[in-house]
């Protein structure tokens, strides 16, 4: 168990960030939360803004890329423990710019990893240096089984192929120079504050905006789907009881195939947009199949539930429902982050 006080989340402006951010700076009044964030295009301080002014909250604009910055953070605040979120995260652009998912997701983690190294040297006693990954450098399921923390990696796209590096590195340092580590690699997340890049609130956005919804291939790729603040929480859980050195896969139970999900999520809508049943399943368009496109991710989450009694705590329906009144309640957060740059992507992703 260990218990550091002054925190550096990376990444902590992003989805799954700002959810972690958020859980720690209510939950840790006593801890000292630093938020280190490039805010690139999945960045952004809105996602914040309900906690920007709590007195345990300090964000810093950097690059994990950049040494001499992250090193200024690590002296500045005496960093003893770091929950690592910062990356490139979405496949599709990683198809189209591989070379920044490598710099940010290789790079900038063994920046990270270094600087941690040579500010604890010699001082790894109460630190945590906390990476977190994905399922999917395991690679991609043709049978019913589960990826186990002892799958062997098999990442298929330039993402997670990033990913798998990043998580051979800190395993690397962790036997190299003993620095102590955990990793956790959890299945696909949905909730709010997700960008509209990815399936669920792409699709959302959509169906308000009555565009098509743009299903790759025959929609029959299956993802194992987890509430986001439900990830927070296992974070914490590994965070403050995981074992140094230790892996733990998180997932939701929670398999669909994606054209299910998208009528189900036609369903909800067509309901609180009061339209006729059936009304916005009329949007879903078949689009050419991504590259190399992952056919199903599943997790086995047996471990983390056994070694330190995490498992989800909503349902799927009803997360899904919370998901969904959030993006219409929010429709003015979601019209922010597809103005400008998500455009000119969404353009070239789909075509006009
Ligand atoms: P996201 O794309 O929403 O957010 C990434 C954040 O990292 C953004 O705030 C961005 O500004 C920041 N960032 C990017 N490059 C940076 C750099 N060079 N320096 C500093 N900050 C930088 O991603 P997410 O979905 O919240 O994912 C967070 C982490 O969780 C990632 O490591 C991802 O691989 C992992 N993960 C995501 C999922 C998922 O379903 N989204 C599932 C499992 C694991
Ligand atoms: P995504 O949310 O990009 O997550 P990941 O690829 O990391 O699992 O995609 C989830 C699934 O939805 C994946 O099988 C690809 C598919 N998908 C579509 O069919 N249409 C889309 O517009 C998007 C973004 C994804």
């Amino acid at each position: 168990m260990s218990t550091p006080r002054n925190l550096l989340i990376t990444g902590g402006a992003g989805f799954i960030g700002s959810h972690v951010v958020r859980r720690f700076v209510t939950k840790y009044p006593k801890y000292r939360i630093i938020i280190l964030d490039a805010l690139t295009y999945a960045g952004n301080l809105e996602n914040l803004r309900d906690i920007e002014n709590a007195p345990n909250y300090t964000f810093v604009k950097a690059d994990i890329c950049d040494a001499d910055a992250v090193a200024k953070v690590f002296t500045d605040f005496a960093i003893d423990g770091v929950i690592h979120l910062a990356a490139e995260s979405h496949v599709d652009r990683s198809i189209t710019d591989p070379l920044s998912f490598v710099r940010t997701n290789v790079f900038g983690t063994v920046t990270l990893l270094n600087v941690a190294k040579e500010a604890w040297k010699g001082r790894f006693e109460g630190k945590r240096f906390y990476h977190v990954s994905t399922d999917e450098v395991y690679g991609s399921l043709h049978d019913d089984s589960l990826f186990v923390e002892t799958t062997p990696y098999d990442p298929q796209s330039p993402y997670s192929a990033s990913k798998a590096a990043s998580d051979h590195f800190v395993r690397a340092y962790g036997n190299t120079y003993k620095l102590p580590f955990v990793v956790s690699n959890c299945s696909n997340n949905y909730g709010s504050h997700h960008f509209p890049e990815k399936l669920i609130p792409l699709m959302i956005n959509n169906i308000r905006n009555n565009k098509p919804l743009p299903v790759y291939g025959k929609g029959e790729n299956v993802r194992d789907w987890l509430w986001v603040e439900d990830h927070a929480s296992a974070i914490d859980t590994i965070f403050h009881t995981g074992v140094n050195g230790e892996t733990y896969n998180i997932g939701g139970h929670n398999e669909w195939k994606n054209i299910d999900l998208v009528h189900l999520l036609c369903g909800i809508m067509d309901r609180k947009l009061g339209r006729a049943e059936g009304e916005s399943a009329k949007l879903i368009t078949y689009v050419t199949d991504r590259a190399g496109h992952d056919l199903r991710y599943a997790i086995d989450a047996s471990k983390i539930e056994r070694e330190l009694g995490w498992r989800p705590s909503i349902t799927f329906e009803v997360g899904l429902e919370r998901t969904v009144d959030w993006y219409l309640a929010n429709t003015e957060w979601l019209d922010h982050v597809t103005s400008g740059a998500y455009r000119s992507y969404y353009d070239a992703q789909y075509g006009r």
